[in-house]
C-alpha cells in the first residue's frame, strides 16, 4: 500500500544539556513514535526515522537517524527531505539552557545556579511551512484539558494537515503504558477512535496516510 513512498517519523524526547552530565527532557518512551514507524514499514513505505534518546528499542528494518536536541532533530528532519508525508511523534522539549556550562557544575558556597531558556525551534511548524513541504503532516497534541479545542487550535497554528489529539493526564495511564485515546483532527472533521494498543493506533493511522497518499 505504502512501496514507494518514503515518510519521515519523529519520535522520542529530545534531550538539552544543563552540563556534560544534566538535561532536561520531556517525559516520552518513544513507543507511540515507533509503533508508528513499525506500521508504516509494515504496509511497504520507506521509513526515515528521527529519534531521540527513547526508552524503546528503534524499530527493525528503516533508516534511524538519532539525535540528542531539538535543534539536531530539526537538521535531522531537513536532511531528511523530500519525503512524501511525515508523522511527528517526537515530545521535543519547548526550550533550552542558553547558558548551558561546557564542565561539570559544581555545588558551590557562590549557591544555586540560574538557568536561562531560549526557545527551540518547532519543527513540525517549520516543516510545514517548508519550500520542501511534504504532501502529508501529521502532528501530535498531548493535551490535558479541553483536548480537542486546544488540538485544533494547534492544528492551525502549526499549519500541518492533521493532528492526533490525546489526553495525557496522569488519570489515564496513557504516558509511559501500552494504550493510546487518540482524536484524529482534519481541516474539517473530528474522528474519535476508541482506547486501544498503542500498535493498533499505529496500525489505523498508517492505513489511513495510505489512503491519503494513493
Ligand atoms: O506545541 P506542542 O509541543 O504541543 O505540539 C506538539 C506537536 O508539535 C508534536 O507533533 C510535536 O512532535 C511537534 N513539535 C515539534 N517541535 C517542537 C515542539 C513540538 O515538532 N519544538
Amino acid at each position: 500500500m505504502l512501496s514507494g513512498k518514503r515518510i519521515l517519523v519523529t519520535s522520542g524526547p529530545t534531550h538539552e544539556p544543563i552540563d556534560p552530565v544534566r538535561y532536561i527532557a520531556n517525559r516520552s518512551s518513544g513507543a507511540q513514535g515507533t509503533a508508528i514507524a513499525e506500521a508504516l514499514r509494515d504496509l511497504g513505505a520507506d521509513v526515515v526515522f528521527v529519534s531521540g534518546p527513547a526508552q524503546v528499542p528503534a524499530p527493525a528494518g528503516v533508516a534511524v537517524m538519532r539525535v540528542e536536541t531539538a535543534l539536531e532533530m530539526l537538521a535531522a528532519v531537513e536532511a531528511a527531505l523530500p519525503v512524501d508525508a511525515a508523522v511527528m511523534a517526537a515530545a521535543v522539549a519547548d526550550w533550552r539552557v542558553r547558558n548551558a556550562a561546557d564542565q561539570k557544575m559544581k555545588k558551590t558556597a557562590q549557591g544555586i545556579p540560574m538557568l536561562e531558556f531560549v526557545e527551540n525551534p518547532d519543527i513540525l511548524q517549520t516543516l510545514s511551512h517548508h519550500a520542501q513541504r511534504p504532501a502529508l503532516v501529521v502532528g501530535f497534541a498531548a493535551e490535558t484539558e479541553n483536548v480537542i479545542a486546544h488540538a485544533q487550535a494547534k492544528r492551525a497554528r502549526k499549519g500541518c494537515d492533521w493532528i492526533l489529539a490525546n489526553d495525557v493526564s496522569a488519570a489515564t495511564g496513557i504516558m509511559g503504558g501500552t494504550e493510546n485515546a487518540v482524536h484524529l483532527i482534519t481541516a474539517d472533521h473530528v474522528e474519535h477512535w476508541p482506547r486501544m494498543a498503542k500498535s493498533d493506533v499505529a496500525a489505523r493511522l498508517a492505513t489511513r496516510i495510505a489512503q491519503a497518499l494513493a
